[in-house]
């Protein structure tokens, strides 16, 4: 969908949310005391914290951010930075915001729009797509089973050249996967918890949408909704149990 980005050239995007000057003084206090020590001063990812960790803090100032419920290559909405800050990313240093008030977090998000100008382009803005609820087989363990195997064919037909048959992430593929940024990047070990949520809806919707700036395209639309749910049947199966 192509949105017009001058008034009067057509209808204007409605998910267009730049950034909110209003929460600007508001933002960059909640975001000093909160995330600079990591973010860093000027959103680099580079603060103090950092050193020696496998996996940097998000670069605020490339505007590429993982975890969200807008098709690949969109920037996230509000609802979507929200519940990273307020639910961490497990298996990961991004803690987890609960104390925050609501109106800290929507100011520290408002102030994270101002560190890339790509907010201020509606192109990059999309609705969020449709997330369906979980089908009611899921609680049916003999009617789920048949959707885990449904989705383990799935599993090996689109996904084992990344994530491996073990689904361990050592596909055939994954010696020679780069992110946006030409550096090496693994495929998730997905009988690990989910970086992007852990709810069921959480899993259909990373499936669906893919990951930015990682080889994980999104496969709403390659995939009808009912193939997507037989895949998150099968990756919640494989689950290994909590140490
Ligand atoms: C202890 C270090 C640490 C602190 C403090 C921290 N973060 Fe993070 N943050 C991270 C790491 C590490 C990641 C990358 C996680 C990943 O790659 O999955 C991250 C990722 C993110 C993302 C990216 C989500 C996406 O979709 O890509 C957002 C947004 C974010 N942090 C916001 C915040 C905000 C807001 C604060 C302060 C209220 C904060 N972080 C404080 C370490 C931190
Ligand atoms: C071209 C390679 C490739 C293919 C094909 C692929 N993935 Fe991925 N996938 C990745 C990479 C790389 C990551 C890790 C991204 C990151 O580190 O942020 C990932 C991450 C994920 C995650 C997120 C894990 C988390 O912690 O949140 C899920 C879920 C996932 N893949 C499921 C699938 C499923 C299901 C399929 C098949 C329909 C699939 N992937 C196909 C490369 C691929």
């Amino acid at each position: 969908m192509v949105f017009a980005a001058a008034p009067g050239a057509g209808p204007a995007n409605p998910w267009f949310h730049p950034p909110d000057p209003s929460y600007f003084e508001q933002g960059r206090y909640v975001y000093e005391r909160n995330c600079l020590i990591c973010h860093g001063a000027y959103g680099r990812g580079d603060g103090e914290l950092v050193q020696n960790w496998p996996i940097h803090p998000r670069n605020f100032t490339k505007a590429v951010f993982k975890y969200r419920s807008t098709p690949y290559g969109k920037l996230p909405i509000n609802a979507d930075l929200e519940r990273t800050i307020r639910h961490g990313v497990s298996g990961t240093p991004m803690p987890v915001f609960s104390q925050l008030r609501d109106q800290d977090v929507r100011a520290v998000i408002e102030y994270i729009k101002t560190l890339a100008p790509e907010w201020k382009n509606p192109d990059n803005y999309s609705a969020p797509i449709d997330l369906p609820a979980p089908p009611a087989w899921f609680n049916d363990p003999a009617v789920r089973a048949e959707h885990i195997l449904e989705g383990r064919t799935q599993f090996f037909t689109t996904c084992i050249p990344c994530h491996g048959e073990k689904a361990d992430g050592n596909g055939i593929a994954a010696p020679g996967l780069v992110d946006s940024s030409g550096q090496p990047i693994h495929p998730a070990d997905l009988r690990q918890p989910l970086r992007s949520g852990a709810t069921l809806q959480d899993a259909w919707r990373t499936i669906a949408v893919g990951i930015n700036g990682t080889p994980m395209v999104g496969f709403d639309g390659a995939l009808p909704p009912a193939r997507i749910w037989d895949l998150v049947a099968y990756v919640e199966s494989i689950k290994v149990a909590a140490p």
